[in-house]
Formats: C-alpha cells, sequence, structure tokens
C-alpha cells in the first residue's frame, strides 16, 4: 500500500545539507530501480548525486540503456520527455521540479512550426524540398512533427552530421529552434549568410521574400539561448590580449562571432574531454554555463590548468537550476515511499512519432 505523496512545502524550508543527507539516504533505499541522470550544467549541490552525466546526445544514450525502473532527470523538461521517449513503457522518468524549462525550446512551438510550414509549400513542397530539423531542445511535439515529416532531431554535438543527412534527403532544411548551432554548422559546411536566411516566425513568410526562400539552403529559426549570448567577441579579444598562448573554447550556441573568435566549438562533453585531454599548465577561457566553468576550474587545477569564465557577467541556466536539493530529495523519498510525483510522460502516438526523429539521429550519431 502506497502512503500518500509528501507535499513539496515540507522540504522548501530545508537545509541544503539536510536534504543532501536524505537524498544520500533516500538512493541506499532505492538501489538500483532509480538512476539520477544530470546535466553538466546542474549545480553542484544536485550534480554531486548523479549516477550518471553528460552532453545532451550522452544523456538520451544513457536513458535508452539503463534498466532503472526510475530515471531521475536533473535537467530541463525536455531532457526528461527525451529520458521518457527513449526508455521502455514500464521505466518512469520524474523532473524533480516542473518549472525546469528551457527558455530556448518556448521559442518554437508546433502552432507556429506547422504554421511556417504550410505558409513554406505556397512557395515550395516542402515535403519533398525541406527537411525539418529540431535541436533536442524543442518539446516532444516538434520531434514528433520532424518524425512525421521525414525530419530528425540534432544535437550540439552532432548537428554538423545531422545537416549532412538532411541535406541527402531534401535539398533545404528548416532548422529550429536555435539560429546560432544552424548558422555555425552551416558555415562550417561552406554555406554563405545568403544561403542561410533567418526564419522571422513573427513575420508573414517568415520575413523573406520567395526569392530569398528560393535561394536559402537552410532557414534558421529567429530562436537562441538568452545565457550563451552573454558571451561576445569583446571577451574573447581582452583574453587574447591579455594571455596570447591562452586557449578559447565556446559552445555553438553562440554567436557567429563568438564561435569564429574561438579555438574550439563544441558541445559540453566536447568542452569538458578537450579540457582534460590538454596539456598541463594551459590557460582557457570558456564560453558556456556557468556551473559547469566553475566545476571544471577546480576540477582541473590540479593539473595547472587555469579556467576562465568568458563573461563579466553572471550567465548561468536560471530555469535548470530550479531543480534543488529540496525538489530532488521530495522527488526521491516519495518514490521510497511508493509515489511518483513529477512523472513526464509524453502522449504515446506524439512519444512514437519523436522516436522516429530520435531514432534517425542515433543512428547516424
Ligand atoms: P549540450 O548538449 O552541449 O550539453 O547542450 C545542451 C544545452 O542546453 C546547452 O545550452
Ligand atoms: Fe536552454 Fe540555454 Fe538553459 Fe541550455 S542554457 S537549457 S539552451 S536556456
Amino acid at each position: 500500500m502506497h502512503a500518500e505523496a509528501l507535499e513539496f512545502d515540507l522540504y522548501n524550508q530545508l537545509q541544503d545539507e539536510t536534504c543532501a543527507q536524505r537524498i544520500i539516504t533516500a538512493k541506499k533505499t532505492l538501489g538500483k530501480r532509480a538512476v539520477i541522470l544530470a546535466h553538466h550544467y546542474q549545480r553542484a549541490d544536485v550534480y554531486q548525486h548523479a549516477d550518471l552525466t553528460g552532453d545532451s546526445l550522452k544523456l538520451s544514450y544513457l536513458a535508452a540503456q539503463t534498466d532503472a525502473d526510475y530515471l531521475v532527470f536533473c535537467g530541463v523538461h525536455f531532457m526528461a520527455e527525451v529520458a521518457d521517449i527513449l526508455s521502455s513503457p514500464a521505466q518512469i522518468a520524474i523532473l524533480p521540479d516542473m518549472s525546469a524549462g528551457c527558455s530556448m525550446a518556448d521559442m518554437a512551438n508546433l502552432a507556429k512550426v506547422e504554421h511556417s510550414w504550410r505558409e513554406l509549400a505556397e512557395i515550395l513542397e516542402p515535403e519533398e524540398t525541406i527537411t525539418p530539423v529540431t535541436y533536442i531542445n524543442s518539446a516532444a511535439d516538434l520531434k514528433s512533427f520532424c518524425g512525421e515529416h521525414g525530419g530528425i532531431v540534432c544535437t550540439s554535438s552532432n548537428a554538423g552530421k545531422i545537416l549532412q543527412w538532411s541535406f541527402n534527403q531534401r535539398e533545404k532544411v528548416l532548422f529550429f529552434p536555435d539560429q546560432h548551432l544552424g548558422r555555425w554548422n552551416g558555415y562550417k559546411l561552406g554555406l554563405s549568410p545568403e544561403e542561410m536566411p533567418v526564419w522571422d516566425f513573427d513575420e508573414p513568410m517568415g520575413g523573406l521574400t520567395p526569392e530569398q526562400i528560393r535561394k536559402a539552403k537552410i532557414l534558421l529559426w529567429k530562436g537562441y539561448c538568452s545565457v550563451h549570448q552573454m558571451f561576445q567577441p569583446q571577451h574573447i579579444q581582452r583574453f587574447r590580449e591579455q594571455h596570447p598562448d591562452g586557449i578559447v573554447i565556446s559552445h555553438p550556441e553562440c554567436n557567429y562571432e563568438v564561435c569564429e573568435a574561438s579555438d574550439y566549438v563544441g558541445s559540453t562533453e566536447y568542452i569538458i574531454n578537450t579540457i582534460a585531454n590538454a596539456k598541463p599548465n594551459t590557460r582557457w577561457l570558456v564560453g558556456t554555463e556557468l556551473n559547469l566553468v566553475s566545476r571544471i576550474t577546480e576540477e582541473f587545477k590540479p593539473q595547472g590548468k587555469i579556467i576562465q569564465f568568458m563573461s563579466p557577467m553572471v550567465c548561468m541556466c536560471s530555469t535548470m537550476a530550479r531543480i534543488d536539493p529540496q525538489h530532488l530529495a521530495w522527488a526521491l523519498e516519495n518514490l521510497v515511499n511508493g509515489n511518483i510525483v513529477n512523472q513526464i510522460q509524453v502522449p504515446e502516438d506524439e512519444a512514437k512519432k519523436a522516436k522516429l526523429a530520435l531514432n534517425r539521429m542515433l543512428s547516424v550519431s
């Protein structure tokens, strides 16, 4: 018999240290039945409890492979949806705080994408000429749209390969929601700015002329991550003036000018691995979220590596930070008591089509 669900209010006032102890105890009790997955941007007081960590691509593989009953996802909403879609129907994905969303993912929604698709149909045959590509930072119904329309999902670590796959299917790509990831990878494939116009979803016909649409290879949805827009090329310039031997590494959600001025560009996992494998006593400027940068600054100090955050401003993923020790303790202790709180459950039909687009990605990666 299940005990009554524990209310979150009981946890709100708990000290972090108390939560940490209770999380450890709950994890011990649950044993292999629960696995905690955490994205690299997760705050340290939550990240320390993770069983599995990674970037979005790695976490997708891990979610598909684990056989735990409960996948407690310390990340944002779309990540927990992917865990639900890729795990077996009996497994349960949990997001400890339902308000942990991704503001960039929210910049595209199904109504707007379908509207854009209909507008494009006035000029071309989208089903024959356009592959829809959604960044994994998007709601499940957009992944489902891509599954249904011959499209695919990409992450920050495989976007180049996914674009190549997409161009092998059809001559153009509608890329949503992150214009910067699309632009950077299109640029690396040799496309010019004219071949990658921005599709402004709030304007009729994306704000483009029929001529611009016909010439386009990638239509870039006008979305962005506000965290990564805080990094600017002048931050890199200043660093290079002060430290001519320093090395610059950025996430592809940064704008084109920042990516162009960086020595390396890649996913969160790539950033960590590149610095981990670098020579000792090197100095780095890193353009991605602060929790990750703070963690690796400490981790690589013993190797004499000096790691600097790119922006003078604090740039954190404030929505991911909503997963705090209080919410994690609450979700786990409820599981111990036999109650499931904050389950993420993608409707079956949507999940089926989204899985098609995700599986296309996993087989291309
Ligand atoms: P990664 O897949 O590189 O971890 O990126 C996810 C993300 O949301 C970056 O802002
Ligand atoms: Fe979304 Fe930006 Fe947070 Fe990544 S850092 S999860 S893109 S809001």
